[in-house]
């Protein structure tokens, strides 16, 4: 008996740290502390459940040289994978990891219904076994749908899936939901054919998981992956139904609701509706398509070279960086905070705009500018530093493109018509540092390149950031 109540205090505990842990997220200072108190409350319970659980008649888990097997596999690929990710690549790998969390809720609700199977149910006790079926079939719809999306929308971020979609998908969707849903109701139903149902049902839950996923575009998939997030934590939550598990529901509400109010910030943030997320195939084909022509845009492109570049941004009064997915993939976020400092020491106002959906993921840019330390206050979000850029001098944009792209505001007939922008053209100059003319994620030209108080720094973000940090220290 001690035995339990002490496990149950280790799952109050537990659930406690999960809280704090997410609370300590909510800001980049404290989302180290944050992670390693909710998982340091995710050891406890799991160790707490394998030493100290016994079930009615008093036994303690079995099979131990397999639960270690497991975690000992799990821990070394997982430690692994996390070292190993390129920080471009980490919207890929959450993914993947929520595809692990769907599938160990499938696979519960598979042997859960293998031990009612197995096992002779007195007439009177009928009642309590559908209950019991309904909670095991929902896990494992939930979670099948979680692990076969969320294995697509790995595919599609890391460029192996392309969008498909074709005549009726949304009809067929809901379609298969409702012979989903017919085929849960027969197994519960329970008869000869009972195996049947639920083996049916697992197999058009994966599929549903697929076609669901499948038509919504590339650039949707981390609204989509917070969405199955938030899947996953509801699947995780039916187990803790099924188990009584306290933790596990608990742990799973939570994932639950921060994966769904994080959906709802990023639809907030481009100003689309979830709706439209779904089956809208907003930014299909996976981005950084070349862009063709110059879309008949009054005009005409100007560049600079790191010298010109380096005098306007020396001498001016105020100066706001504008990161974006180019930073990332150059990895320049060291020499821009070098820049930074070089530039406040000669007395320049120096801040960065970060837009919600700057990057691939939410809070790509925090992130990412945080590896290489620059200041937390150093960093406004888009409404705040939108009213800035009318008394900014030079706004360097690095590697962004959609994110200050005109037409969010001025074009019904784009793709990302409506999505908040920052407003860099009211700054005296703009100096936009890219490759190429090449187009961002949503595929599309950006008028700002051809305004005449932009000037384009053509060249790797770090190789033409360095080149800048020279040319200024050389102008002693
Ligand atoms: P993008 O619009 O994708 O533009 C990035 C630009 O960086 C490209 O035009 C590319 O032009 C340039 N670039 C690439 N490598 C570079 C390098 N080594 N050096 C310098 N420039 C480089 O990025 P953004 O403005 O950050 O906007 C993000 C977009 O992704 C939005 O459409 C958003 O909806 C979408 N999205 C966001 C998320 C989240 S949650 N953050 C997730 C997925 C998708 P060149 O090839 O010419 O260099």
């Amino acid at each position: 008996m001690t035995l339990q109540i002490t496990l149950q205090i280790i799952y109050l505990i537990a659930s406690v740290t999960f809280i704090l842990g997410l609370k300590f997220l909510g800001n980049p200072s404290t989302a180290r502390k944050g992670n390693l108190i909710a998982a340091f409350g995710m050891g406890i319970a799991i160790f707490g459940t394998i030493f100290l659980y016994t079930d009615a008649e008093g036994n303690h888990l079995k099979n131990l040289p397999l639960i270690f097997g497991g975690l000992a596999v799990g821990t070394v690929v997982g430690w692994l994978a996390a070292k190993k990710v390129q920080m471009t690549a980490m919207p890929e790998m959450v993914s993947l990891f929520n595809g692990m969390g769907g599938a160990c809720a499938m696979l519960i609700s598979i042997i859960e219904f293998q031990h009612i199977q197995s096992t002779f149910v007195e007439p009177t006790a009928l009642a309590a076994l559908s209950g019991r079926l309904l909670i095991i079939l929902l896990g494992m719809i939930i979670g099948s749908i979680s692990f076969s999306g969320s294995m697509i929308a790995y595919g599609k971020l890391s460029g192996k899936v392309k969008d498909k979609s074709f005549g009726m998908q949304q009809f067929i969707n809901i379609g298969l939901l409702l012979i989903i849903l017919g085929f849960a109701y027969m197994a519960i139903m329970g008869g000869q054919n009972q195996a049947l149902w639920f083996y049916l049902v697992l197999a058009l839950s994966l599929l549903y998981g697929v076609l669901f996923v499948m038509p919504i575009g590339g650039a949707d998939m981390p609204v989509v992956i917070s969405l199955l997030n938030s899947f996953t934590g509801v699947a995780a939550a039916f187990g803790g139904f099924l188990y009584d598990n306290k933790v596990m529901l608990v742990g799973g509400i939570l994932v639950g609701s921060a994966g769904t109010l994080l959906t709802i910030v990023m639809c907030k943030a481009m100003n689309r509706s979830l709706l439209n997320v779904l089956i809208g195939n907003f930014g299909g084909g996976g981005g950084a398509a070349a862009a063709s022509s110059s879309a008949g845009f009054e005009g005409s492109i100007k560049e600079v070279n790191a010298s010109d570049a380096a005098i306007l941004m020396k001498y001016a009064k105020k100066v706001i960086i504008v990161p974006g997915y180019g930073l990332a993939v150059a990895q320049a976020q060291h020499v821009v905070h070098e820049l930074e400092t070089l530039l406040e020491s000669e007395g320049v106002e120096v801040k960065y705009a970060i837009h919600p959906v700057a990057g691939r993921m939410p809070g790509h840019m925090n992130v990412l500018l945080a590896e290489s330390n620059v200041s937390y206050d150093k960093l406004v979000e888009m409404e705040e530093v939108n009213p800035e850029f009318a008394t900014t001098d030079v706004v360097l944009v690095v590697g962004a493109n959609d994110v200050v792209n005109p037409a969010a505001k001025t074009d019904p007939s784009s793709p990302i018509y409506g999505m908040p922008i920052l407003d860099v053209e009211a700054a005296a100059h703009v100096i936009v540092n890219k490759r190429s003319m090449k187009a961002g994620y949503a595929g599309i030209e950006n008028e700002l390149f051809y305004k005449p108080k932009t000037s384009m720094l053509f060249g790797d973000a770090k190789k033409a950031l360095n080149q800048l940090v020279s040319e200024i220290k050389a102008l002693g």
